[in-house]
């Protein structure tokens, strides 16, 4: 039996472009004793992957050339010479971009079902994005009620579940997000309490207006001058879960932000950066938490769900132009 796998053909130069990736045919090897066949259901495409293809200084060594591109996959067990898995369980973790991974279940685990809520809804919200958004806020964050909490990229995967939980532990959240459509959702729907439309808006006078006492805490995932335009404002003893800086992921040379460090000094600020994979021993509790708020009501998660395995690398593409509004998932096979 054959599998189709996206290879990692050039380390992209700027955008990722035509040819940067390959969709191949290869034979799906024999299962070895430790191994499972998955059948991909939702291949997830994420902001990192452009990171991954390349090799800048990064948390993971980046993918090889020639080989498959990683992703975060959910998918069906449909055979098994593994202990414990069995044909039919529903599994997520890191993968491939493939329709079939082999894998010995390193970095995957059995993904909860939860009733009422979609695999889609479950697998976008608790696998990657909801521990995110989870451990950066409220590790890292540390809302308390009646705090202002501004929130990048507000309408995404990860930021859509920041103003939430911002919500459900009382701070007032400011979204930033590109479009009114977004906006609109995430104020009528979520329950922020305002969004800026930085596409549209002068995000610095936007902000004046809705945090004129300043911001507590800034759950930052885009950086360049919309980072700058927060930072300005922070109060003294804010803090900045820095989780992405997605506006420089394609750059070609790329520049550093310039620095904030005196008035960091000044008003005490906790700038921390990390990857969500640091706090693997605790998804436990975001599980439970994230879980605990969709069957409640309090959580609801949006997905922008694409079809087809071949249309991985025109997708991705969208993350970096704000064409996706959710989760953005490929829906590789039927659930
Ligand atoms: N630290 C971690 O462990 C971790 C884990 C997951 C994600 N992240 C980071 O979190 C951020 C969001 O990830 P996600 O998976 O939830 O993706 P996402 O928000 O669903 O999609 C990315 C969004 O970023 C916005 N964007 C793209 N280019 C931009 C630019 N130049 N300026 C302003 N906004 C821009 C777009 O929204 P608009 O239409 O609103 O512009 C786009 O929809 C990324 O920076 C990602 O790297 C970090």
């Amino acid at each position: 039996m054959d599998r189709k796998v996206w290879k990692l053909a050039r380390r992209p130069v700027g955008d990722i472009a035509d040819g940067d990736l390959e969709l191949v045919s290869e034979a799906i090897p024999d299962l070895a004793e430790g191994q499972f066949l998955l059948a991909v259901i939702y291949l997830s495409l994420d902001p990192t992957n452009r990171i991954w293809m390349s090799d800048m200084e990064q948390y993971m060594p980046p993918v090889e050339l020639g080989a498959p591109m990683r992703a975060g996959v959910c998918g069906r067990v449909v055979a098994s010479r593994k202990a414990g898995v069995e044909p039919g369980q529903i599994m997520a973790g890191l993968g491939e971009w493939a329709d079939h991974i082999v894998s010995d279940g390193s970095f995957m685990s059995p993904l909860p079902q939860l009733p009422g809520v979609s695999l889609a809804a479950t697998y976008g919200t608790l696998a990657l994005v909801g521990p995110t958004a989870y451990f950066g806020l409220m590790d890292i964050g540390q809302p308390k009620p009646g705090e202002t909490l501004v929130v990048s990229a507000a309408a995404g995967g990860v930021g859509q579940i920041v103003g939430q939980i911002g919500k459900i532990k009382g701070c007032r959240v400011i979204g930033i997000a590109g479009g009114k459509a977004k906006c609109d959702y995430v104020v009528n729907e979520l329950g922020f309490d305002a969004c800026i439309d930085y596409k549209h808006e002068d995000v610095g006078a936007a902000l004046d207006r809705l945090c004129p006492d300043g911001i507590d805490i800034n759950f930052e995932q885009v950086g360049g001058p919309i980072m700058v335009e927060v930072l300005k404002r922070m109060k003294t003893f804010g803090r900045v879960p820095l989780c992405g800086l997605i506006s420089g992921y394609n750059a070609i040379d790329a520049v550093e932000e310039p620095g904030f460090w005196t008035m960091i000094l000044m008003r005490r600020l906790t700038i921390r950066g990390f990857i969500v994979t640091d706090f693997a021993p605790r998804f436990g509790e975001s599980g439970a938490a994230l879980a605990g708020w969709m069957l409640g009501g309090q959580l609801q998660t949006r997905q922008d769900i694409r079809p087809g395995l071949e249309n991985a690398v025109a997708t991705v593409r969208e993350l970096y132009t704000g064409g996706n509004f959710g989760k953005l998932l490929i829906q590789v096979s039927d659930y």
